[in-house]
Parts: structure tokens; sequence; C-alpha cells
């Protein structure tokens, strides 16, 4: 069976209490029937909260759950005078993964190919894997990213999803080049429609933002997928 991997974008959401939380009623359900040997939980918590994160799952992870810490960012530069950026070697402790690419960086922080490519560069020096946002086929995929999330743009927040067969098409396109190992599906993603997507034959797994907040529905999303 191949290998799933569930990964939660928080966004610009919860203080310290609303992760510890959330944590916590992630660790009361039942994960009997969740088909746990297949899959790989990626919480994806602000910067703040990484180390939060780690230090839950390093004592607090009572049902031993495949988790891994993913970063929203990361800076573009090594560590230096750069005021406000967070650097691969900072983060590297805490993440195994970092979100790149997403379309809201791209809008509202102005994030460009070049600027990506430098941050694809950052993780993959220290062994963090980049989980490549793009946006369709026509997104340029930087060469040292194997890992890319599909997230099109309108599919984003709007509780209007991609349908799992255009989604596969898209997964498919990058699979056939060569350096991509993993894609997944991001974009209105819920309990509901999750399975549609992770049965289809390219796609490896979700990436689930509003869905995720809530521990209950994200609990669902990873029985489901
Ligand atoms: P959404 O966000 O699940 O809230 O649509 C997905 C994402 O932007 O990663």
């Amino acid at each position: 069976m191949k290998k799933l991997f569930i990964v939660a974008n928080w966004k610009s959401h919860k203080t310290e209490q609303e992760a510890k939380d959330w944590f916590a009623a992630l660790q009361s359900f039942d994960y009997s029937e969740a088909g746990l040997d297949h899959k790989e939980i990626i919480v994806c918590p602000p910067l703040p909260l990484l180390y939060t994160l780690k230090s839950l799952i390093t004592t607090q992870n009572t049902q031993n759950l495949p988790l891994r810490i993913g970063s929203q960012n990361i800076s573009p530069f090594d560590d230096g005078a750069y005021t406000g950026e967070v650097s691969a070697n900072m983060l590297k402790d805490a993440a195994s993964y970092v979100i790149i690419g997403h379309s809201e960086r791209r809008n509202y922080f102005a994030e460009n190919d070049e600027l990506l490519s430098q941050k694809v560069e950052q993780a993959v020096a220290q062994d963090i894997t980049p989980i490549f946002c793009v946006q369709g086929k026509d997104t340029p995929v930087p060469k040292q990213a194997s890992f890319i999330a599909y997230e099109p743009v309108f599919a984003i927040g709007s509780g209007t999803p991609d349908t799992p067969e255009s989604a596969e098409s898209v997964a498919a396109f990058f699979k056939e080049q060569a350096h991509t190992q993993q894609v997944i599906y991001g974009g209105s993603v819920k309990p509901e429609n999750v399975n549609a997507f992770t049965q289809m034959p390219h796609i490896d797994g979700v990436l689930p933002g509003g869905a995720s907040l809530d521990a209950a529905s994200f609990y669902q999303i990873i029985v489901n997928a």
C-alpha cells in the first residue's frame, strides 16, 4: 500500500494554549481503524509554536502517532543580518518539512520564483524536505523539490475543491518529471472528500488548511484518507 501524507496547514492560527488543547484532543481518539502503518501526519503550526509541538510530540504522544513537524516558512538566506527571518539552521531541530510556494505567500508577500528556489536550496541543505506548492501544471518547480502539493487557488478556503480527476491529472503530469516523488492535493479538503483524492493512483496525500484546525475533523481526515 502506498504511503499517505496528511499535512495540517494551520496558517496564521492558534495560540500556544490552543495548540496544546488540539494536541490533547488528537490523542483522545481511537486510531485502531486508521491505517496508521501507511500514513504520516505532518503538522505545520505557526513559527512560534514549532518547539511547543516538538515538545508535545516528545512527551505527550501517548498514542505513538506517526507525527512529524513542518514549518510554514523558511528564510531564503543563511544565518546572518536578516531581521525577522528564521533560517533553515534554526528550523532543522524541530521541522522535518517546510511548506514553500503557497499561493498566499506568493500573493500577500510577493514571493517570486527566484526567492522560492533560494528557500528550497536552504531547506534541502539542512535536510528539511520542501513541500513545494504548485497552483497548476505551469508552475515552475525548482529541481531540488521532489515533494509537490497541488493547490489550485480557486479551491483554497472556498469550500469548492478541485475534482479528484483533475487533481489526478496534475499529479500524473508532475510525476512524469523524473525528480517528483510525491504529489499531494490541497484546497477545501474535508473528511467527506479526502478519500476521493487519496484513492487516485498518483496522489500521495492531502494538505488541509481550515479542516485541520479542529482536532476532530482532522482526525476524521486521517481515518478517511
Ligand atoms: P483549505 O486550505 O483547506 O482551507 O482550503 C488549504 C491550503 O491552503 O493549504
